[in-house]
């Protein structure tokens, strides 16, 4: 009798393995080229439409994101002038209702974080903007901004991945290339590697570099550029069309961290400018699903994950969807950090039923 009663609780326990909130074991995309599904376990959603990551009230790093505030010399920066990434020069522009996605923001202009390049140069220098993750656990991962860029010539806008400068992956946007009245507008798609170091840091020289034409002009609406950082290989994404795909030696093989900057430095050979009017690009999000190189973060999912062929226990991605966030939705980021909330409201973890409270309620069931 007892053995029997043991046997139903074990088999219902594994034909009930149902999952205590959706995408408990992560996040997937396939890949275009071959089809082959990847899974990551851990998520950051940054909807900066909503998100006041500026507002000094909030500790740092409340929202995974901070402003940049150092100098770089003209030396350093390797061109006519000097960079100086000030805080000022981030703006949070928000909306307050939470159910609108775009538009103008309460400051003016495109609602979303402005990256300003000023057009005044202040001790040699260029004043910049740059916002980078407080981690650097970003790991292999699929990352994905929503981009308006400046259509004043002479800057670089770039959301990269960033480990150091031989670990870097770029989608870098020169202003002074665009021209509207033949429709150009290239993108510069770059991995940064010991192979670029030892051509003096010019990536053109190597394979991991290659300008694309985008099939429209990024500087008239928000679209959605994308990296996604596998083990072997990075492919490039615009409004979820496949840009190009670099495998080899210029791969990554540390985790980063994520950023979005806009700078220039008078360099001919690359940013050109300084802009002759102040310059903005506007970030509407970052949405990064990834692996944590952090064992706290892997031993959470060891933990939340119980079985991954479980119905919903992995979530496919939706590709290029600007107002859709896991974050926004009951219960699909289980015990995840999605900063994705505002109001000075701190992010919402999700709290997991206690394991005994669940196993309980097993046993009463098959009890019944
Ligand atoms: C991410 O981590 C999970 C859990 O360890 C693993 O199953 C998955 O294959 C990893 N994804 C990639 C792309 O390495
Ligand atoms: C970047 O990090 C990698 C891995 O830790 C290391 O091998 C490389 O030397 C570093 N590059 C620079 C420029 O510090
Ligand atoms: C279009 O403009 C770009 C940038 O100004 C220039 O490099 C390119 O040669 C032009 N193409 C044509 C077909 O005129
Ligand atoms: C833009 O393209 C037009 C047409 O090809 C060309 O006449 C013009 O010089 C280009 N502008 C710049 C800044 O290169
Ligand atoms: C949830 O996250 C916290 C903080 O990292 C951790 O201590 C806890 O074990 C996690 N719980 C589950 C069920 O993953
Ligand atoms: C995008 O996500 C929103 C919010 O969940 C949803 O209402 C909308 O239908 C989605 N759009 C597409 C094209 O899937």
């Amino acid at each position: 009798m007892a053995m029997a009663s043991f046997r139903i609780l074990a088999s219902s326990l594994l034909f009930f393995n149902l999952v205590l909130a959706d995408c408990e074991c992560g996040y997937s995309i396939i890949t275009p080229s071959d089809d082959k599904r990847y899974v990551f376990t851990d998520i950051l959603e940054s909807d900066f439409v909503h998100l006041d990551i500026t507002d000094k009230a909030q500790g740092y790093g409340e929202y995974g994101w901070t402003p940049q505030e150092f100098d770089m010399s003209s030396e350093v920066a390797r061109g006519p002038y000097g960079q100086a990434f000030t805080t000022q020069n981030v703006i949070s522009n928000n909306i307050a209702d939470e159910q609108i996605f775009g538009g103008p923001g309460v400051k003016g202009g495109d609602a979303g974080l402005k990256l300003v390049v000023g057009s005044e140069i202040k001790n040699g220098m260029v004043p910049c903007a740059d916002v980078s993750t407080t981690d650097v656990h970003y790991f292999h991962g699929t990352f994905r901004a929503g981009i308006k860029v400046t259509d004043v010539p002479g800057t670089c806008s770039a959301f990269f991945w960033y480990m150091n400068d031989t670990q870097e992956i770029d989608i870098e946007f020169l202003s002074a290339e665009f021209n509207k009245s033949n429709n150009t507008f290239p993108v510069n798609l770059v991995l940064q590697s010991q192979e670029s170091k030892d051509h003096g840091f010019d990536a053109s020289k190597t394979g991991d570099f290659k300008t694309i034409h985008l099939p429209f002009d990024p500087t008239t609406d928000f679209h959605e550029y994308r990296i996604d950082f596998l083990p072997d290989r990075v492919l490039f994404y615009a409004d979820a069309q496949l840009l190009t795909e670099m495998k080899g030696a210029g791969v990554p093989s540390t985790p980063g961290n994520l950023q979005v900057s806009h700078w220039s430095n008078g360099n001919v050979g690359w940013s050109q400018g300084p802009p002759k009017a102040d310059a903005t690009t506007t970030v509407s999000y970052v949405k990064a699903y990834f692996n944590s190189s952090l064992k706290s973060r892997q031993d959470d999912y060891t933990m939340r994950c119980k079985d991954p062929s479980a119905p919903r226990a992995v979530c496919a991605i939706p590709d290029r969807n600007a107002t859709y966030f896991f974050g926004n939705v009951a219960n699909m980021t289980p015990n995840q950090t999605t900063y994705h909330e505002n109001n000075g409201r701190r992010a919402r973890r999700w709290r997991p039923l206690p394991f005994a409270a669940a196993i309980a309620t097993s046993t009463w069931v098959v009890g019944l």
